[in-house]
């Protein structure tokens, strides 16, 4: 096939795109959205500063404005994020009874997940709650300070009820090595989980790069996953600099594993990048194919 997200399909997967709400006005980029990909991330739009900014007041605003784009086009989407420490309204931040916290969380997810239930793919329940200090345990956040280890799988129970048709992820960066502590702590936090009845359904790999591309073993960290019985995607790719084998490497160790249903790059063109001064995606500021563009369709 001639595009990342038909060729994508052909194996049963989707490759997406990271999209901002305010972008989608622009020709070139809505003409490259909707020509190349069956995916979308709201960038921002679904987060708790925007959907939650002050106590019990929702605004569906943005978020809706990409789900129609996407209905329309025959893009699935992401849901990004429900809990998370960044991007939250200080009025969470500074709840310190764990029976409000608890009910706050509790309604934000059910209220988010049931305005969008029946139309999100995935929801990226929990973000980035594990520390990069090498302890292997999750980060302090008022999630975990106020109410303890138990918030993720407190969330996932509260998500799978809102809305028992979506698959529900757990999604991070730096977990992409094998060989790293934080990896562990998420792996070992997911086999308790199937274990125990915890509903997760998959693991997504935010997969931010330097230009040395993935690790060697991202492909076993995959599959590792993978064989707890997750679906495993890769969620928010960018590679420093772009280099093609860079991400030939990155989509082969997808494919290479039965499990690993799709990819998302953050972003469309370098200028939509929340890195732009890497120019780390696979399209130029005009719009053009760069050469990891061809890198990545050839590897799918
Ligand atoms: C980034 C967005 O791309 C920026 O526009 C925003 O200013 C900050 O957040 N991990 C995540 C994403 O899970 O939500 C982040 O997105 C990038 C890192």
């Amino acid at each position: 096939a001639s595009t990342l997200g038909a060729q994508a399909a052909q194996s049963g997967r989707y490759f997406g795109a990271a999209v901002a709400a305010g972008r989608l006005g622009d020709g070139t980029y809505s003409g490259i959205l909707d020509r190349e990909f069956n995916s979308v991330t709201p960038e921002n739009e679904m987060k708790w500063e925007t959907t939650e900014r002050s106590r019990g007041s929702f605004n569906f605003g943005p978020g809706d404005q990409i789900v129609s784009h996407a209905s329309s086009h025959g893009q699935r989407v992401r849901g990004h994020t429900l809990v998370w420490h960044s991007q939250l309204p200080s009025w969470v931040g500074s709840i310190r009874d764990a029976n409000t916290l608890r009910s706050v969380m509790n309604n934000h997810i059910t209220t988010v997940a049931n305005h969008y239930k029946g139309r999100i793919y995935a929801w990226d329940v929990v973000n980035e709650a594990f520390a990069d200090n090498g302890s292997g345990q999750h980060r302090s956040s008022v999630f975990q300070d106020v109410l303890g280890n138990g918030f993720i799988e407190e969330a996932f129970r509260t998500a799978r009820s809102a809305d028992p048709g979506a698959k529900l992820c757990y999604n991070d960066y730096s977990i992409e090595d094998w060989n790293s502590a934080k990896t562990q702590g998420v792996y070992r936090m997911v086999r308790d989980f199937k274990s125990r009845g915890v509903p997760i359904d998959c693991v997504g790999f935010q997969s931010h790069f330097g230009a040395g591309g993935p690790p060697g073993n991202f492909q076993t960290t995959l599959s590792n996953f993978a064989a707890l019985g997750v679906d495993v995607q890769l969620t928010e790719l960018d590679i420093a600099q772009a280099p093609a084998g860079a991400y030939t490497n990155t989509v082969r160790a997808c494919m290479n594993v039965s499990r690993c249903t799709g990819i998302t790059v953050w972003g469309i063109r370098d200028s939509d990048s929340w890195r732009s001064g890497e120019n780390p995606l696979l399209f130029d500021r005009n719009g053009n194919k760069k050469a990891a563009y061809g890198a990545a369709l050839t590897a799918l």
